[in-house]
């Protein structure tokens, strides 16, 4: 059923939208779910259905399992390294020629601003493509001095074998990609779950990856909600899961593999401090954190949430933030004008809506923001960015991710109470330092139990460079070979030579 949103759409982006309903990718075929289930997914601007989608079970998730077991045992599991790299690229080739398309389809299915959209998740996921598509060919194992005599031991690495990815909603196309990059690279085979929130450029993926040229069973999409996650953790014709999402989900999926010794790796939550230290360049550390909290309305799992500024400097920022907060453009996705989308969901707006409400019950002030500033009912789900003062490290909304558009600015004395501050949190995912001082920086950087450290800026990201979280925040890194590590098994081979 298409909405009043879809009238602004490219030709491209309509035409996709009102093939629906869509259906699955197993194998080489496009299917219905086996017991027939849809779901509907949903403009987040305007709270209207955008069209159906197929909702898989778990017999769906054993034929696609089947699937990506005989295409790792087939065609693409006897490809040379360097066919892989090819498809690899042909993919993110295709992704980019179509990049209009899937900015307009993740602006329509997520709320983001179709400009952001274009400007960092599609180029984003076309660079992790193309930052992997370099790895097949250096995938290499190593000689070993044992000290047996006569003895010639070797490594080889071999791909994990058939992979569960089960993605989030907030970058949806770029979680993809964070995704698949890696396990083809290390030669898996696939089953992308998107989050039912948001399924549109997965689907649309699956399309781009068939006509790419990859072998069918390699990549496999199907749609579906919590459930269908679950029936991937479960099934053991998986042989690995990645995750990102919730530390709640997590725990269960990280619990769930333990039991079945599946490899798993998890990026999860974060409530991620931000140091700003006295002689820091004020200005940049205002613009910054404003980015750093606010970007993609604050559905970040790095999202810098709680922001420390010396006391001395407390007014100053604070009032800076507040400012730039009150005249942040907020509107639906598909408007160009717009800044910063709505949440991508009534949940997470009535989620997000009661972190604030928990925040005023609990004595804190809201010097921007605060009020809500859309409805959860007939139109989108807009939230105006938020700010709040009179926090103490105790109250909710100082512990728990919100992921949502709303920071804690909090005072502080010295370093040392600083660190201790930041790190006193169940998360490790990121943590931010603004400073003139190398020493301070690097000291700092060194306390801090996070997984990325952030100095003079916020959220930089590159396919080569780890990313992931210490603690609650996840098991595991994205990026870099890292991430080409936990797709590959080390095997060693003795061979006599008497
Ligand atoms: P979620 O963790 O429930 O969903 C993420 C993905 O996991 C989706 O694809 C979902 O269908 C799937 N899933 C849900 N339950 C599952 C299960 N039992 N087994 C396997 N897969 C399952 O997150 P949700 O409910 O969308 O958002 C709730 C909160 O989670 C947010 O407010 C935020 O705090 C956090 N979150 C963190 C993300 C991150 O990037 N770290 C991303 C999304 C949410
Ligand atoms: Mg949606």
């Amino acid at each position: 059923m298409p909405t009043t949103a879809t009238e602004s759409l490219s030709d491209a982006a309509r035409k996709f939208v009102e093939g629906g309903p869509h259906k699955l990718l197993i194998g080489a075929d496009w299917m219905e779910a086996a017991d027939g289930r849809t779901f509907e997914t949903v403009d987040p601007s305007t709270g209207e259905a955008i069209c159906e989608v197929a909702q898989a079970g778990a017999e769906d998730v054993e034929r696609a399992a089947q699937a990506a077991r005989a295409a790792l045992e087939g065609k693409w599991g006897k490809m040379p390294a360097a066919g892989r790299s090819l498809l690899i690229n042909r993919l993110a080739d295709l992704i980019e020629e179509n990049s209009e398309e899937l900015a307009q389809l993740e602006a329509l299915d997520n709320g983001k601003p179709v400009t952001i959209a274009g400007a960092v998740d599609i180029p984003q996921a076309v660079a992790h493509l193309r930052y992997y598509a370099g790895w097949p060919t250096k995938i290499e194992g190593e000689t070993i001095p044992v000290s047996w005599p006569n003895m010639f031991t070797y490594t080889i690495k071999e791909p994990v074998g058939v992979c569960g990815q089960i993605i989030p909603w907030n970058f949806p196309l770029l979680m993809a990609s964070w995704k698949i990059s890696p396990a083809l690279a290390a030669g898996c085979t696939l089953i992308l779950k998107p989050a039912e929130q948001t399924p549109l450029s997965a689907i649309r993926l699956g399309q781009l990856a068939q006509e790419a040229g990859f072998p069918e069973g390699v990549i496999n999409i199907l749609t579906g909600d919590g459930e269908t996650g679950a029936a991937l953790v479960d099934s053991t014709s998986i042989d690995k899961i990645a995750f990102t999402g919730s530390t709640e989900v997590g725990r269960r999926i990280g619990a769930r593999c333990g039991e079945l010794l599946k490899r798993v790796t998890l990026e999860l939550g974060g409530k991620n401090p931000n140091i700003i230290l006295p002689d820091a360049d004020v200005e940049a550390a205002i613009k910054g954190s404003f980015q750093g909290i606010y970007f993609n309305t604050g559905q970040a799992c790095n999202a810098g949430s709680r922001l420390f500024v010396q006391k001395d400097q407390f007014d100053t920022v604070v009032s800076g933030l507040a400012e730039a907060a009150k005249k942040a453009k907020v509107g639906p996705g598909l408007d160009t004008g717009t800044q910063f989308g709505p949440v991508v969901s009534k949940e997470q707006y009535e989620r997000v809506s009661s972190y604030i409400e928990s925040g005023l019950e609990q004595g804190a002030e809201a010097v921007a923001g605060g009020n809500g500033g859309g409805n959860g009912d007939g139109g989108g789900y807009f939230i105006n960015p938020t700010l709040f003062t009179g926090v103490t490290d105790d109250m909710k909304i100082a512990r728990e991710e919100i992921f949502g558009p709303v920071l804690v600015a909090m005072p502080y004395d010295d370093l040392d109470e600083v660190a201790r501050r930041a790190n006193d949190t169940d998360y490790g995912l990121a943590a931010g330092i603004w400073t003139r001082d190398v020493a301070n920086a690097h000291n700092l950087a060194r306390k801090l139990k996070a997984g990325s450290v952030y100095i003079n800026g916020w959220g930089m990201v590159d396919a080569a460079a780890p990313f992931g979280g210490y603690k609650a925040s996840g098991i595991g890194r994205e990026m870099g070979h890292a991430n080409l590590d936990a797709y590959l098994e080390v095997k060693t081979v003795w061979t006599s030579l008497k």
